[in-house]
């Protein structure tokens, strides 16, 4: 992702924390596309990334900054992959790393923690409660909170996925991109990344259709999208087998419904089973092991087509966020 080195908030390329992240590939689903009447289905897999998901874009470049603003601690609350990342950041910039994570979170986000030698801390509940520990942990502001959108550099990592998906694409986006939304960082990135370039002249002003995929129990950016709250502060939800999609306080609620209501898109909830057998069916057809938040947005996608939201001639994107070994327990 350091080949977009001068749109990003780092000064010197000395500073620069990398594991290889980035240029993830995208790979054509033709099986899946046939029986949905789609010409053009593909999926981004970002779980190629170090540590198993997109989520090392936003750590490589907050932790770049951090060495660059002379940080030696760095402390996160997380629904698991969060966390790996930033521990290996840390692991290989030399800083200290504190993660908060929830204790239903399968085994493996939590031993790779330790393995790259942070200090994990397990709380009962959901990523909401590892945010409040968080912040009584650090009410003396030692630690750099490296909370989703509480710093702006995880968001500036994950802009490069916007570039990214334009340059591979040939500088034509895709019509359509279906995103697994938890605390939207990845959705609001691709769509600041999308504007960026149009300011630019490298794209054209044609954007996708951005759709916010959610777990049922887990839905707080749908309930506020269709009037049933007003916004999702109080919203009290359920832990979801795509743990990376139970958020349920959105801090970046009003940047991803504004996402949506300009690019024409909008949320779609996806029941657990629907998740899991969407998974399944992308590993048996394509032979990708994914996460369960990329399984969503398949589940998500057929909802889509078979209410006409989505024509068959449309290029379609899945952006799958992880890896399902991770998950495997
Ligand atoms: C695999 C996976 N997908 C999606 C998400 C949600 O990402 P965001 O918070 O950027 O919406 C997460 C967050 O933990 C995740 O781990």
């Amino acid at each position: 992702m350091w080949r977009y080195f001068p749109w990003l908030p780092v000064f010197d390329r000395a500073n620069v924390v990398s594991l290889g992240e980035g240029f993830t590939p995208v790979i054509m689903m033709d099986k899946l596309a046939g029986p949905l009447g789609l010409d053009r289905l593909s999926l981004k897999d970002e779980s190629l990334n170090p540590t198993g998901s997109f989520k090392a874009r936003g750590m490589s470049m907050a932790i770049s900054k951090a060495k660059e603003l002379g940080i030696h601690r760095c402390i996160v609350p997380t629904a698991g992959n969060a966390g790996g990342a930033m521990s290996a950041y840390c692991a290989r910039a030399g800083m200290e790393a504190i993660v908060v994570m929830p204790r239903h979170t399968p085994h493996a986000f939590k031993e790779e923690c330790e393995k790259f030698g942070a200090t994990l801390i397990l709380e009962d509940g959901l990523i909401s409660d590892c945010a409040r520990r968080v912040a009584e942990m650090n009410r003396d502001g030692v630690y750099f909170d490296v909370s989703t959108l509480k710093e702006p550099y995880r968001l500036e990592g994950k802009k490069t996925l916007g570039y990214e998906i334009a340059e591979q694409f040939g500088w034509e986006l895709p019509d359509v991109i279906l995103y697994p939304t938890g605390g939207g960082t990845g959705l609001i990135g691709m769509w600041k990344a999308f504007k960026e370039m149009i300011a630019m002249g490298w794209i054209a002003d044609k954007l996708p259709r951005m759709y916010c995929v959610q777990a049922e129990n887990c839905q707080p950016i749908l309930e506020t999208w269709f009037g049933r709250q007003q916004n999702a502060q109080h919203y009290s939800g359920k832990a979801t087998v795509a743990s990376g999609l139970a958020v349920p306080n959105p801090m970046g609620e009003a940047l991803i419904i504004r996402v949506m209501r300009e690019s024409g898109g909008w949320p779609v909830s996806v029941s657990e089973n629907e998740i899991l057998s969407a998974s399944n069916e992308i590993a048996r057809q394509e032979g990708l092991l994914i996460a369960p938040e990329g399984g969503a947005l398949l589940a998500a996608l057929k909802h889509l087509v078979h209410n006409g939201s989505v024509q068959g001639s449309e290029q379609i994107l899945l952006l799958n966020t992880g890896s399902g070994y991770k998950y495997l327990d």
